[in-house]
């Protein structure tokens, strides 16, 4: 069944990629879009919001690139009611089978006013002319009010009437500013319903913010009154305090469906690996308290929970850790394990790995298994992840080779080793902690303007021998790379995290700028 066509499915549009790229520092390239992407269809979600291709060429690239790549997925982009936006946008995603314009202007007396410095007629023209535009391009156009929660009653149904009558498909009503309240926002909605005569012809979708922490609850809301298509992140990612996270919005729907009777077609056993791989890309980690995805989300310290527990899981468990894809830590294989054995476990974490990057992983595996009594699913996927974060061999100009540190209370000493267009160079560096010591050995051996925006550790198992994430932001010209790296060794991650970033600015700049290639 198709979304459109059952009055209890919730399409699920998920806009991690744009709206959650404009949040400062998350920003990704292409690779990384592509690949959360592809999880995201994987996972069933209905509508990708793949970026604003008027914004700049690797958001058209990148729009571009997944519009040619996504099979199953609508693969939509964004525009300003503006022809040139729209032209633009139409340009990047034509390649997909399925594709959306999403065009948008603000409606609102504050936004019209002092941002748009238009007045309502001139905006309803451009709501009419935008619409017709983008409809000459595909048939599936989504129209947005921004700063629909702040518009006048009459003009927005007004408004939403005109944009239908032009040809949107779908009408979003942003809380731009994350300023609703549930009961008032469900009223706006069904306001629209009672007053708008062809809203029938059109999906009705929000798309909240959580300035005030209410994004999950308004969107809710307005599925409560008459909304089938909700916009949301994974993580809840997005501009400011972000949007609604996709993964609560869909286990509030299937945990609470006795009051909530609506469904979605996401994979909820893909929720934790989806919200793994934005925060490792995105540099961005989950609170441990976050809902569905935070690390103690499923986990019980009190003595009468745990308790309970073992009597009744019902007793404090709303949801099973496994339909959110968290199985119980389980040591997978150990050192004697086979590549057979290996690429099963792989591939039955969800992984596709080509044989290079197989052969490579397995290399990695033994070596972990040498150094660590228990491997856990999360060690492998962990190990799997960095794998497939690392750049492509031979695009990489700088390698890591070795690593020998010296800490304590004395002046702590890297002692470092890189193979860096194919010359090994060695140096020693001290620094304020092993940590500076090594990045300025990085520094020392090969001078780059790039500045350090974020160091961020982070243990993928517990105990002591558990493997450390480490992910190192880079600022480049305006951008933000982010490299990543897992090892046991939290200081053998920091280097290889932060070479890994290196040579990302580095293929960056030789795309962008070839005569700005030396460091
Ligand atoms: O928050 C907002 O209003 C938006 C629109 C572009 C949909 O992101
Ligand atoms: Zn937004």
């Amino acid at each position: 069944m198709t979304p459109t066509t059952d009055n209890n499915r919730i399409i699920i549009f998920d806009t991690t990629l744009r709206d959650g790229e404009q949040s400062p520092g998350a920003s990704m390239d292409l690779e990384e879009k592509l690949k959360i992407a592809q999880l995201l269809e994987e996972m069933g979600v209905d509508v990708i919001e793949a970026g604003f291709p008027i914004a700049s060429n690797g958001d058209f690239e990148a729009v571009r690139h997944i519009a040619t790549t996504l099979k199953t997925a609508v693969v939509c982009g964004l525009s300003r009611a503006a022809r040139g936006d729209i032209e633009r946008c139409a340009e990047a995603i034509a390649p997909a089978p399925r594709r959306r314009i999403h065009t948008f202007i603000s409606t609102s007396p504050l936004h019209m006013k002092y941002k748009l410095q238009m007045t309502a007629d001139q905006v309803y023209e451009r709501v009419q002319d935008s619409v017709r535009h983008a409809r000459s391009f595909t048939d599936d156009v989504e129209w947005s009010a921004e700063d629909g929660s702040r518009t006048e009653p009459d003009f927005l149904c007004r408004c939403v009437e005109a944009a239908i009558r032009a040809g949107a498909r779908t009408i979003n009503i942003p809380d731009t500013v994350g300023y609703a309240i549930p009961d008032e926002f469900g009223a706006v909605i069904a306001m629209l319903f009672n007053r708008v005569p062809n809203l029938d012809q059109a999906v009705l979708s929000v798309h909240c913010h959580n300035d005030l922490g209410l994004a999950v609850a308004n969107a809710l809301a307005a599925v409560q009154a008459g909304a089938r298509q909700v916009e949301c992140t994974i993580n809840g990612l997005g501009e400011r305090a972000g949007n609604a996270a996709l993964e609560e919005i869909v286990m509030a729907l299937r945990t609470r469906f006795d009051h909530l009777p609506f469904t979605t077609g996401v994979k909820t056993e893909m929720i934790t690996r989806a919200s793994k791989l934005v925060s490792v890309l995105t540099g961005f980690p989950v609170q441990p308290n976050k809902a569905i995805v935070g690390a103690n989300a499923f986990a019980h310290e009190a003595g009468i929970h745990q308790d309970g527990l073992l009597k009744h899981a019902a007793t404090y468990e709303i949801m099973t850790p496994e339909s959110v894809g968290l199985s119980q830590s389980k040591i997978v294989l150990g050192k004697h394990s086979g590549r057979h054995a290996f690429r099963e476990k792989v591939r039955a974490l969800g992984y596709e790995l080509g044989d290079n990057a197989l052969e490579e992983a397995f290399r990695r595996f033994k070596a972990l298994a040498d150094k660590k009594k228990e491997v856990f699913e999360e060690d492998l996927a962990a190990l799997v992840d960095d794998e497939l974060a690392q750049g492509t061999p031979g695009e990489e100009r700088l390698r890591f080779s070795l690593l020998e540190v010296v800490c304590g209370s004395r002046q702590p000493t890297a002692d470092l080793e890189l193979v860096i267009d194919g010359v090994t160079r060695r140096v020693r560096a001290t620094g304020n902690g092993p940590v500076d010591a090594i990045f300025i050995a990085i520094r020392t051996l090969f001078p780059h303007e790039a500045h350090l925006s974020l160091y961020q550790v982070h243990a993928v198992t517990q105990g002591t021998d558990a493997q450390a994430e480490v992910t190192v932001r880079l600022e480049d010209g305006g951008r933000s790379v982010n490299g990543c790296c897992a090892d046991t060794d939290t200081l053998v991650a920091s280097a290889r995290a932060y070479v890994n970033a290196l040579n990302r600015v580095l293929v960056r700049r030789e795309k962008t700028a070839p005569a700005a290639l030396s460091a």
